[in-house]
């Protein structure tokens, strides 16, 4: 980190401290405060994490006031648009494209880790039919650990490497094998002559009775939700990610507790809560009554796939996400389809909508990625364990850069406690 241009001046009962400020490369200017408790005895307070920046990164950057999102400084939309998942992955994880020569080999790396150890089998069948996809993934993550050895020593950088390709490569093996298993059909293998997300497709679509051809539209279009999806700075799981690894975890059980905070509806669940809340609402002529309730303050409901902490503008996400929904759409010939017509009511009137428009509150990525899945056949609860697949490479170059730190620290937030103080413990017969 640069050293600091400015100074910010808190003063308390009199006293000045004075604060060095960091200006970044791009975004607001950070105050540092990190010996603010030794010189002045004092903790700051920011629940939610609203104004903390948890740490200094050269990864992603969003502007939500603009609606951007670089990845590496390569804009989402150019990435999208002209690059693929894997080479996408490559960027994040090395800092720049790779060359063609780099891009293959990587390829063939992921490629020849895409199938998991046997016996891992076992843990699949010891789940109920009826687990959800994200509950199976969170435990066979977290597990992985007890069969890769050889890669959960993570101050080796040659095991670092071998846990981030092999978690990359077995993802989608593991979504799609949760997947089998919630619908009672057999496990389909990896193919390594299929791209990433065909391989997926095929793992999730095909049945040995009959061969499954992928439509290279509908890989394409699965290859943008990865692409779409694969990192965000530093969100919710990214950050339970940095912080389950900030004391030292192994990168499989890091990458577990990152699923596992996905899996909630304001984080990667908003995808099946916002399918589930579309065909709620059921039929265009309620949309209004759902509008009133997302406004309602006495009432807890809110317009799933709205919304969002940083963007304040537009999602950019979101931008591609519809242009995709639309040619998938168009493809499979459902646009007529009930939930959809809701879904493209819904956007129009709440983009109408005075309520909305002063909160900046517009459709988010996930109002569009659980239209395009539904369209492709998922059920609504593949969505959030395939956002957890995509969302991976992210988790694990976030890992790796806060391993590279010199300066790592577990990460140990204080509080503003409002319990009791200290008391006498009174004995039960006299309470
Ligand atoms: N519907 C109705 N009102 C909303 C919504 C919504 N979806 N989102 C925010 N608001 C209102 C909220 O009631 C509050 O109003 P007031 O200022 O009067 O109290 C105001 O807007 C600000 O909301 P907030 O909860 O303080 O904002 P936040 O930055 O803490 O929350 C959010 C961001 C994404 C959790 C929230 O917008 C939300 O719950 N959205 C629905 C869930 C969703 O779609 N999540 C996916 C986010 S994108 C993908 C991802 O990150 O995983």
């Amino acid at each position: 980190m640069a050293d600091a241009q400015k100074t910010a001046t808190l003063t308390i009962d009199g006293q000045d401290y004075e604060l060095p400020i960091y200006s970044p490369t791009a975004g607001p200017d950070v105050i540092d405060i990190r010996k603010l408790y030794g010189q002045a005895g004092v903790f700051t307070y920011d629940p939610g994490f609203t104004s903390t920046a948890s740490t200094d990164s050269t990864i992603t950057f969003i502007d939500g006031g603009k609606g951007e999102l670089l990845h590496r400084g390569y804009p989402i939309d150019q990435l999208a648009g002209k690059s693929h998942y894997l080479e996408v992955c490559y960027l994040l994880l090395n800092g720049e494209l790779p060359t063609s020569e780099q891009l293959e080999d990587f390829e063939s790396r992921v490629t020849n880790h895409t199938m998991l150890h046997e016996q891992m089998m076992n843990f699949f069948r010891g789940f109920r039919r009826d687990a959800h996809p994200m509950a199976i993934m969170v435990g066979v993550v977290g597990a992985m650990s007890a069969f890769y050895h050889d890669s959960t020593d993570i101050s080796d950088p040659w095991q670092r490497e071998v846990a981030s390709i092999r978690l990359i490569a077995k993802m989608p093996t593991i979504a799609a094998m949760a997947y089998k298993y919630h619908i009672g059909q057999p496990f389909v293998y990896p193919r390594n002559d299929l791209d990433y997300a065909s391989n997926f497709l095929r793992m999730c679509f095909s049945v040995p009775a009959e061969e499954y051809q992928v439509n290279p539209i509908l890989a394409r279009a699965m290859d943008r939700i990865f692409t779409l999806h694969a990192d965000h700075e530093q969100n919710a799981s990214t950050s339970t990610v940095r912080l389950a690894s900030s004391s030292g975890a192994n990168p499989f059980a890091c990458i577990a507790a990152g699923i596992a905070c996905l899996w909630g509806p304001a984080h990667g669940g908003a995808n099946q809560a916002c399918l589930e809340m579309l065909r709620e609402i059921g039929t265009v002529d309620r949309i209004p009554e759902f509008i009133a309730r997302a406004k309602d303050k006495e009432d807890p409901f809110r317009l799933m796939g709205f919304g969002h902490r940083v963007y304040k503008n537009f999602d950019p996400r979101a931008t591609v996400m519809k242009e995709s929904a639309d040619e998938v759409l168009e493809l499979l010939g459902v646009d007529n389809n009930p939930v959809l017509q809701v879904a493209k009511e819904l956007e129009k009137a709440a983009l109408a909508d005075p309520y909305f428009a002063e909160k900046k509150l517009f459709p988010n990525v996930d109002f569009y990625s659980g239209i395009i899945l539904e369209a492709m056949g998922f059920p609504t609860s593949m969505f959030t364990p395939i956002f957890a697949m995509s969302r991976t490479v992210g988790w694990i170059s976030q890992w790796k850069e806060q391993l590279s730190d010199p300066q790592l620290k577990i990460g140990r937030p204080r509080q503003l406690y409002q319990g009791e103080t200290a008391r006498e413990y009174v004995d039960i017969e006299n309470r």
